[in-house]
């Protein structure tokens, strides 16, 4: 397995990001879609829907996943896959959460890593 040194930048505190809401941060990657749920847990996606680019930060958060606003695909937030019948992804971003505070790496995430 290859070891990933990671580059943590500090967003924001956690509170900052509305329960079952959003935060848009923008990087030089683009916008990033920062999700929490209504549990706590925190997800980085980017800002655009695998169908046709959908600012999935105006969408309905519901459990671990959001609805697109534009034509209703849902989108796993753990995962970024679409579900049901859909196809596509979306790019995730790693999330550190340490006292209180917010950290996203910014760098891709490579899909897999072999050996
Ligand atoms: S752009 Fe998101 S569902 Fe169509």
């Amino acid at each position: 397995m290859t070891m990933i040194e990671r580059l943590w930048i500090d967003i924001c505190p956690i509170e900052a990001i509305p329960a079952r809401g959003c935060r848009v941060v923008h990087t030089q990657q683009g916008q990033i879609a920062l999700f929490r749920t209504a549990t706590g847990e925190v997800f980085a996606l980017d800002n655009r829907c695998p169908h046709k680019g959908g600012p999935l930060s105006e969408g309905i958060v519901h459990d671990r996943q959001v609805t697109c606003p534009l034509h209703n695909w849902v989108i796993g937030l753990d995962d970024g896959e679409a579900k049901g019948a859909d196809k596509g992804s979306v790019r995730r971003y790693p999330i550190r959460l340490e006292d209180g505070r917010v950290y996203i790496d910014v760098r891709l995430v490579p899909v897999s890593s072999a050996a």
